[in-house]
């Protein structure tokens, strides 16, 4: 086991005119499971494939423990990768698929027999060992790419969107044994996805990026209750939090036809900037409907989920119209087409800088 150290790592792609991956500084401890997620073409895979070995770095170094992998070839620096195509071999039963890289390591039949059965127990798979991958599911081959890394005990698993090829529902199960199976190893594992409900479920911390840059390495919890930037305020969250420029007030923010208190640290911060707004974020359970005041927003959907709903609907502002979405008690949904005064609990709200799009509230 081991931990592993991005150092201002930087990938440049020939041609390209700014890094794929920029100076990116992270470090992940022993054992940890960190889940690397953002849009597409943020940089994710590029950042995995530069751990792997599988693509050159340009600027900085990486680190596997105390060992300075930069310009280790893949083989050499103990990582185990799983991607979203499984690449099994066809032509190999699974027993033999998983056992692969041991064979070429040189050990012998018998302690790969051996450690092939103790993964196919862990995967479920050990009535599955004699057969062809294309006679598996999609569930079933994905596990046995995740044995064929488990097998081979190394110091660091690298998934790369593991889970994309399955169905929805199969994706949910997976998720949770995936997850169950790392503590159990207590392998330290990189796990990429674009999924932000993946990434929140299944990692002890979460690295958000976006265009190459890191934007935000935090627990599930604090993402979701203090996110740095617009960006991750927007990113992390389903349904996302509503993003709403207000004017700046004495001590505070007029949020529609209520004032509500933001701390002064907040507002001077802005002022400092020049700026005259700042961008209030509300988390759609963080709404009070009211009897007047704040925000009315006309009712355009309303989705019923039993416990709750969700009311979508729009607000008009000084720039036209603006979308927000507001959560209500599952016996008190409003009709379609009606209004709703929607007033954001003070102490619940998020302040970040219109210009910079950085966190001002604590
Ligand atoms: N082999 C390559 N050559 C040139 N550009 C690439 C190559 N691979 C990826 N890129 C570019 O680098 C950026 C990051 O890509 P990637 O790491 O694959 O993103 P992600 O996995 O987050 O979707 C994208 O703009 C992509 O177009
Ligand atoms: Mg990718």
């Amino acid at each position: 086991m081991a931990s592993v150290t991005f150092d201002k790592a930087t990938r440049l792609y020939p041609g390209g005119d700014k890094p794929a991956v920029d100076q990116l500084e992270l470090e992940i401890h022993d054992g940890e499971f960190l889940v690397l997620v953002g849009p597409s073409g943020c940089g994710k895979s590029t950042s995995l494939r530069m751990l792997a070995g599988l693509e050159d770095v340009n600027g900085g170094a990486i680190r596997i423990g105390d060992r300075d992998v930069t310009h280790l070839p893949p083989k050499d620096r103990d990582i185990a990768m799983v991607f979203q195509n499984y690449a099994l071999y066809p032509h190999m039963t699974v027993a033999d698929n998983m056992g692969f890289a041991l064979k070429i390591a040189g050990e012998d039949k018998a302690t790969i027999r051996k450690k092939v059965e103790d993964a196919a127990k862990m995967l479920d798979l050990t009535q599955y060992l004699d057969r062809k991958p294309k006679a598996l599911s999609g569930g079933q081959r994905q596990r046995v790419a995740m044995g064929r890394a488990i097998v081979r005990k190394p110091q660091v698993f690298l998934m790369d969107e593991p889970l994309s090829n399955l169905d929805a529902k199969l994706r949910v199960s997976t998720r949770t044994q995936i997850a169950a199976l790392q503590r159990d190893l207590g392998i330290t594992t990189v796990y990429v996805t674009h999924d932000q409900v993946e990434a929140m479920t299944m990692g002890d911390r979460v690295a958000v990026l976006k265009d190459g840059l890191l934007q935000q390495v935090d627990t599930p919890r604090n993402m979701y209750d203090r996110p740095a930037n617009l960006f991750v305020a927007g990113f992390i969250g389903s349904p996302a939090m509503n993003l709403v420029e207000v004017p700046i007030t004495d001590g505070g923010v007029k949020f529609g036809d209520s004032v509500v208190p933001v701390s002064r640290e907040a507002l001077s911060a802005a002022a400092d900037a020049g700026d005259r707004t700042v961008t209030v974020g509300v988390r759609p359970e963080h709404f009070d409907v009211a009897e007047t005041g704040g925000l009315t927003m006309v009712v355009n959907v309303v989705e019923e989920l039993g416990a709750d709903g969700y009311v979508y609907g729009s607000t008009a502002t000084a720039e036209g119209s603006q979308d927000l979405v507001v959560r209500v008690g599952g016996r008190q949904v409003p009709e379609k087409g009606s209004s709703l005064h929607v007033v954001p609990r003070a102490d619940e709200i998020h302040v970040f800088s219109t210009s910079s799009g950085e966190r001002l509230s604590k």
